[in-house]
């Protein structure tokens, strides 16, 4: 009894949405704790692909209530879209809970991601320019508006009226742009939104510990991972939440000691969007030839994604912030076709080993990867339904990756499929 956290590890990407969607068929609830629209998680169910932003992954499963925690920050334009999507693929949408608590992304946080990032050129972070800085930075300053407040007509305008009355100023005078109306939001808010929105939003404390003390099993559902995480990842190229497992407490209200496991998600190798220092970054046909296997290009934006090789480095470094019990890791098939893999255990610098992931910036911009490369299986795992069934250099890599993070693997993905896992711990 008690609370499974999932969390990417790397930069995002590592096909969460996979394990989450396994691990949810013993669980009552999934939670999704941080992060917006900015996500992206896809599920493969009998060869149909479900792309999901928002609502938490073991939407499929009827006996799961899926929720969204007060840690999110919800578009409810997309949100509505997104439930609209999996009712006409015929998923039951009516089990799905917003807390009350998590606040609202409206088109002026999208606009101002888009005119900060311009505004910073080639500093840029390379956002998704969903607005999640914006609603996070409105939620610090205290102005945020949350789920609640679509509830209340009054108390909506209200605060809308105080956010629009330093917003649009600044969208005048700074950016040269027409500032927003209030009218315009409200109606649509109240009249769009409302009435699909109201059914689903919920006391999310009540709901998720009602499910823990009556002895039910929950999963945390973590969005972007580690090293995007504002206080642990690489900051500025961050995004404006905590991803960590830390967050998962925060952005769902579950305390610590409810938490039991935490299983930390990686990509058999390291992919990256956006700008932001990547020590194992590839810039040649292997890195092209991981992209194109791996079909990585954004779930969201479509932007291709940045690969490099796996790196214990970063894992490590996952293992304690995020206290990991296990890892996951998913598209080991996509290094089928390589002769040898490489794998970094540690970092040079000035002349010395480092072992530890580097808190300073510039030593983290100028760090040599030291790598150990490892024979590959040349052989496609795509059908393989249990461990003993790997090749050796196949099982090879993984142990070599269990021994240099310092935990177990216990969830390895083939393929895209709900089927592609094989779970070592089964
Ligand atoms: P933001 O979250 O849109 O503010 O973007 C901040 C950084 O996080 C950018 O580098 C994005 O590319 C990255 N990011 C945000 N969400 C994801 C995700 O789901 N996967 C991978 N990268 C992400």
């Amino acid at each position: 009894m008690g609370a499974t956290v999932i969390v990417g590890t790397q930069w995002g990407d590592e096909g969460k949405g996979k394990f989450t969607d396994l691990l949810a068929r013993d669980m009552t609830q999934v939670v999704r704790f941080q992060g917006g629209h900015n996500a992206g998680h896809t599920i493969v169910v009998e060869g149909e692909s479900f792309a999901l932003q928002l609502v938490p992954s073991g939407i499929l499963y009827p006996h799961i209530t899926p929720v969204i925690g007060n840690g999110v920050v919800v578009d409810p334009g997309v949100l509505l879209a997104e439930v609209a999507m999996l009712q006409s693929k015929g998923v039951d949408t009516s089990t799905l809970r917003v807390s009350g608590n998590a606040h609202l992304i409206f088109p002026y946080h999208q606009s101002l991601d888009a005119l900060h990032e311009r505004h910073l050129g080639k500093n840029k972070l390379g956002t998704t320019k969903r607005g999640i800085g914006p609603a996070y930075a409105d939620k610090s300053m205290r102005t945020g508006l949350r789920v609640q407040d679509v509830l209340d007509e009054k108390i909506f305008r209200a605060k809308l009226e105080v956010v629009l009355h330093q917003l649009n100023p600044v969208m005048n005078r700074v950016y040269n742009k027409l500032g927003f109306e209030i009218d315009e939001i409200v109606e649509r808010v109240m009249t769009e939104y409302r009435p699909a929105l109201e059914p689903m939003v919920t006391d999310a404390i009540s709901l998720v510990h009602g499910a823990l003390e009556g002895g039910e099993d929950i999963l945390l559902e973590g969005a972007q991972a580690t090293f995007l995480d504002l206080d642990h990842g690489t900051y500025p190229y961050v995004t404006s939440s905590n991803p960590t497992a830390g967050g998962a407490c925060v952005g769902s209200g579950v305390g610590p000691r409810y938490i039991d496991r935490v299983v930390g998600v990686a990509k058999a190798y390291i992919t990256r969007v956006g700008a932001g220092p990547f020590p194992t970054e590839l810039f040649d046909d292997i890195g092209d030839h991981i992209v194109d296997v791996g079909h990585e290009y954004g779930t969201n934006t479509g932007r291709r994604r940045r690969p490099g090789w796996f790196d214990c480095v970063m894992m490590r470094y996952a293992r304690r912030v995020n206290s990991l019990s296990e890892l996951g890791i998913t598209k080991l098939d996509v290094l089928d076709q390589l002769d040898s893999i490489k794998v970094c255990v540690g970092y040079e610098h000035d002349g010395e080993r480092i072992d530890d992931f580097p808190y300073h910036q510039t030593v983290l911009h100028n760090v040599t990867p030291i790598y150990e490369e490892l024979p590959g299986w040349r052989t496609d795992l795509t059908g393989i339904t249990d461990r003993s069934e790997l090749p050796a250099a196949a099982a090879d890599y993984l142990t070599f990756i269990e021994e240099h993070c310092g935990m177990p693997v216990r969830l390895v993905g083939v393929g895209p499929g709900r089927e592609q896992v094989l779970d070592f711990a089964a």
